[in-house]
């Protein structure tokens, strides 16, 4: 029998019970359990009924998908994304293309809205290269033992004040930080009370032995510069403490606001270190350890991207340098994106326009995803063979237009 797949409310009386069919598939995927509380918390508030589906084999759900609707921030503005999540098949019904009509799917659903690009995170990074996604950003996750955390040339200042808040009550405070931010590094989605309070959720069930969030704010008399989400999770051994402060998210405005968030982490009593399962990849911690090897770092890929509409997708950021090349792009799946497009690209902005003229550069649209927040992926995927420079010096200059100053960050999953 064919699968079908429908909006996920369709069949059902209400959101709750649609809810929970698509959270029955998730528990037979991913092995998450909920319980109705938790289903009618705030951590699904963010999901988008009109665009959240259900694949159904006769009177079975059979798969699910969805996307999420956002708005990310790109070198010189924000873009309208489709934030592909909740992918998942009954294991008695895989490789058989279920994921790959439900993708379409999505990709559509982007499309018709607006959005030029879908972006994911990828429990299984095997997967969506071949859908074209390329890796967009990159996350270190971090261990930092207390006991070499000392970061004696980190900057200070004496007014900075740190309070502790309820995280259900800090959103006005977090956001003022958090879109600040935003606004210099590329990657991050806008957070609305809706996400903030799915940031806040905070059960004892899913706590894995941790205690509960707090926040802690940096204030001085110029207001609010900085912002710390932790939760600490003790643990000993017979001769000492033995825990670790782990960071939900931090950030901050200014050097010396941020290191004293970071002095707060290091030195917290009875930890015995620091960990930041997702911190950005050019986090100045690590210029401030005086003895930085002795943490742990592990360079991970996070966010993907792909290109779904490539002239509108080019045309929504702008660029660290000028640049006029013509590209031929590969796109296995939405066939409007292959071909040779004449890119003319600045601080000011891009055009992408079909061209006849021989192409500078052969690349698949895996590699625009990957190079399209501002990482340096031109140079690396050139480097790895994925991309043919027809005409010398074209890589470097596509990727000089490319890159951004600061790293690109995603601060939470989706
Ligand atoms: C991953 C998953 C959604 C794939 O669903 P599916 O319906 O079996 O996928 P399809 O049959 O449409 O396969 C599409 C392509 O992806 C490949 N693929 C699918 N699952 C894969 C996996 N786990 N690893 C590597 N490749 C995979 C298929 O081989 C196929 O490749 P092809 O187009 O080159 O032939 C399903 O296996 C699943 O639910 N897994 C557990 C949850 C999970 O990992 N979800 C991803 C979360 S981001």
């Amino acid at each position: 029998m064919a699968v079908e797949i429908r909006n996920y409310l369709e069949g059902f009386a209400d959101r709750d019970a649609a809810l929970k069919a698509l959270l029955t598939v998730d528990e037979s995927v991913f092995g998450e359990d909920f319980t109705d509380e938790e289903i009618s918390s705030p951590a699904f508030g963010v999901v988008d009924d009109d665009r959240t589906f259900l694949a159904w084999d006769g009177d079975r759900p059979v798969g699910m998908s969805a996307n999420f609707t956002l708005d990310v921030s790109v070198p010189g503005g924000t873009v309208p994304t489709a934030g592909v999540t909740f992918i998942g098949v009954l294991p008695t019904h895989r490789r058989r293309g279920v994921m790959s009509a439900m993708l379409d799917r999505l990709h559509q659903d982007g499309l018709q809205r607006g959005e030029p690009i879908a972006a994911l995170w990828a429990a299984e990074p095997t997967i969506y290269p071949r859908f074209g996604y390329g890796v967009a950003s990159k996350m270190l996750r971090l261990s930092i033992p207390r006991s070499f955390g000392t970061i004696s040339g980190a900057p200070s200042d004496a007014s900075i004040v740190l309070r502790m808040v309820d995280p259900a009550d800090d959103f006005e405070a977090t956001s003022e930080i958090y879109n600040a931010v935003r606004a210099g590094r590329s990657g991050m989605p806008a957070v609305d009370e809706r996400w903030h309070a799915r940031h806040v959720w905070d059960p004892a069930s899913k706590r894995d032995g941790s205690g509960r969030l707090h926040t802690v704010l940096a204030e001085s008399d110029a207001g609010v510069r900085g912002f710390l989400r932790y939760s600490v999770k003790p643990d000993w051994t017979s001769a000492h403490s033995d825990g670790t402060l782990n960071v939900q998210r931090m950030m901050a405005t200014d050097a010396a606001a941020y290191a004293e968030l970071w002095r707060f982490a290091i030195n917290f009593d009875l930890m015995s270190k620091v960990g930041w399962w997702n911190a950005p990849s050019d986090d100045p911690i690590q210029v401030w350890l005086d003895q930085p090897r002795h943490a742990t770092r592990q360079l991970e890929d996070q966010m993907y991207v792909r290109l779904l509409d490539l002239p509108r997708a080019v045309a929504a950021r702008t660029y660290s340098a000028e640049v006029d090349v013509v590209i031929e792009v590969s796109d296995r799946h939405i066939p409007a994106n292959a071909g040779r497009w004449r890119l003319t690209a600045g601080p000011r902005g891009a055009t992408a326009e079909r061209s006849t003229a021989s192409a500078d550069l052969n690349l698949d649209i895996r590699t625009l995803g990957a190079a399209y927040l501002g990482g340096p992926a031109i140079e690396e995927h050139a480097a790895a063979g994925w991309v043919t420079e027809n005409t010398p010096g074209s890589v470097t200059a596509l990727g000089l237009a490319f890159r951004t100053a600061t790293a690109p960050h995603c601060p939470f999953v989706f």
